[in-house]
């Protein structure tokens, strides 16, 4: 598998109070190009701050991030929107949908602000609407979806640009059981349908032993999952 991501020497802080949080410490990572990997590890450890750090939103303090072969850790703040935005899609627990835009202009939007003719990003939101199983849904706002439906919106927002990764947040730590197992059967299918690498940080085990491998994160690096 050729490698999509490559971390090594990450380290990030924060100052927290009277003192330093290091949360990530030295940590190395590689990712292959439609690899399925879980983060694990207990509350506050930096779950989602590594995942922030992979995905561009987060600059680490130390250490190189490389995307296919490229460091992108000197780049500006410009050059790395346009690079994230291309590049990655990101779902979080909560799935910030925009309550007063359709699901339809919801997953539209991020196309809209890459500057895509109407016509096109519309055609592309509804097929994407479509694959998440919401084809009957375009005109509902989120306040009239399901939490379950919300995330299936927010999974084809994330696409619409059609990036290589993506993100996920603890995708289904919102969501009941039955519901967040279909959410994690929509991921895994479409990592399988689209070669899309998939990074979840969850406490779900089930979820994470959906992935191809699990690593779990502890004192600032990450370890073979016990699990
Ligand atoms: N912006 C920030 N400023 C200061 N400290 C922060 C900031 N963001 C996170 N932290 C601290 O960094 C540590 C890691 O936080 P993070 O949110 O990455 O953990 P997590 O593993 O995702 O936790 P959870 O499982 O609860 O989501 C925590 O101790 C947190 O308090
Ligand atoms: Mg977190």
């Amino acid at each position: 598998m050729s490698v999509l991501v490559e971390i090594s020497g990450l380290s990030k802080s924060y100052a927290g109070g009277e003192r330093r949080v290091d949360v990530l410490r030295n940590l190395d990572l590689s990712l292959g190009r439609g690899e399925r990997l879980a983060i694990t590890g207990e509350s506050g450890v930096g779950k989602s701050t590594l995942l922030y750090t992979i995905g561009t939103l987060e600059r680490p303090d130390r250490g190189t991030l490389r995307y296919e072969g490229h460091d992108v850790t000197g780049w500006n703040d410009d050059e790395l929107s346009r690079f994230r935005n291309r590049t990655i899609g990101f779902i979080f627990q909560f799935h910030h949908l925009l309550p007063d835009f359709n699901a339809l202009e919801n997953v539209m939007m991020p196309a809209l602000i890459a500057r895509w003719d109407q016509a096109r990003a519309r055609r592309s939101a509804g097929e994407l609407l479509e694959t998440v199983g919401l084809a009957e849904r375009l005109g509902h706002r989120p306040g009239e979806l399901s939490g379950g439906e919300q995330q299936r919106v927010a999974i084809a927002r994330s696409l619409i640009l059609e990036p290589r990764l993506m993100l996920a947040d603890e995708p289904t730590g919102n969501l009941d059981p039955a519901t967040g197992g279909e959410i994690e059967d929509l991921l895994c299918e479409l990592n399988e349908t689209r070669g899309l690498a998939l990074v979840v940080t969850t406490h779900n085990r089930q979820l994470a032993r959906r992935m191809s491998r699990q690593l779990e994160l502890r004192d600032g690096r990450l370890f073979p999952s016990a699990d």
